[in-house]
């Protein structure tokens, strides 16, 4: 499968958040990534439910709801109906991770887990049949403009591991401090979708940018 580019809205211009959804609409991108903070399970507040519709509004491509909340399982269905098509819980903000994915499931979504740095692989090894895709940070959550973690490239290829071991079709997603320089390297560990938030509104041209993050193909560096 060729890999998916999700462009973060949170490096987005807020003033101008139509004209940066169309631009990302008009773009290579697959999917829109939407970082829902609350103050709580990270030092940051974001944006809520009335931003994330506007997005929706205006928005052509899927819509990556990562949700950095405690309690996630409390607010499935209004992401939902705020236009979700991914929605991403924390596996340590969710005491009942199983059921909170059944139930954005239930619901049509694609369901997602993202593990902090911290976090190791193997607590998802009695989970991984029950997600969609895996998102595992590359920086401590919170903020956008962050630098990689490189420990991040052993954990892409255990989760590959882990993947191919359970037979499961889960997509791996690196979400945080991903760049032109660092992307040909993090798809040959594994990854499958790659987040870019500052790379992408923070360059001159965003547009050429994402074209040319979907245009990296894997590095055949060993030993990283
Ligand atoms: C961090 C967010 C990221 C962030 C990525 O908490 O989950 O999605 O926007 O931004 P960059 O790509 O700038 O590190
Ligand atoms: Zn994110």
């Amino acid at each position: 499968m060729a890999h998916l580019i999700a462009p973060s809205m949170l490096s987005a211009d807020f003033g101008n958040l139509q004209r940066d959804t169309e631009l990302i609409n008009q773009s290579r991108a697959d999917w829109f990534h939407v970082d829902i903070m609350d103050g709580v399970f990270v030092p940051n507040i974001s944006f809520g439910f009335p931003v994330l519709k506007c997005l929706n509004k205006h928005a052509q491509k899927p819509l990556d709801v990562h949700l950095m909340i405690v309690q996630p399982e409390r607010y499935i269905k209004e992401f939902k109906d705020a236009g979700a098509s991914v929605l991403t819980v924390h596996i340590e903000a969710s005491t009942h991770l199983h059921r909170s994915l059944n139930q954005i499931r239930k619901e049509g979504m694609k369901a997602g887990v993202a593990l902090n740095p911290h976090s190791p692989v193997h607590l998802l090894e009695d989970i991984i049949t029950d997600c969609d895709l895996i998102c595992l940070m590359s920086v401590n959550p919170g903020f956008g403009g962050q630098s990689f973690i490189e420990h991040t490239y052993e954990k892409i290829r255990q989760l590959k591991s882990l993947i191919l071991q359970k037979n499961s079709t889960c997509l791996i997603e690196i979400d945080g401090g991903v760049t032109l320089q660092n992307a040909p390297s993090l798809l040959e560990a594994g990854a499958d979708v790659l987040v870019a938030g500052n790379t992408v509104f923070g360059a001159e041209h965003p547009l050429l940018v994402i074209e040319q993050l979907k245009a990296c193909s894997p590095a055949h560096t060993k030993g990283r």
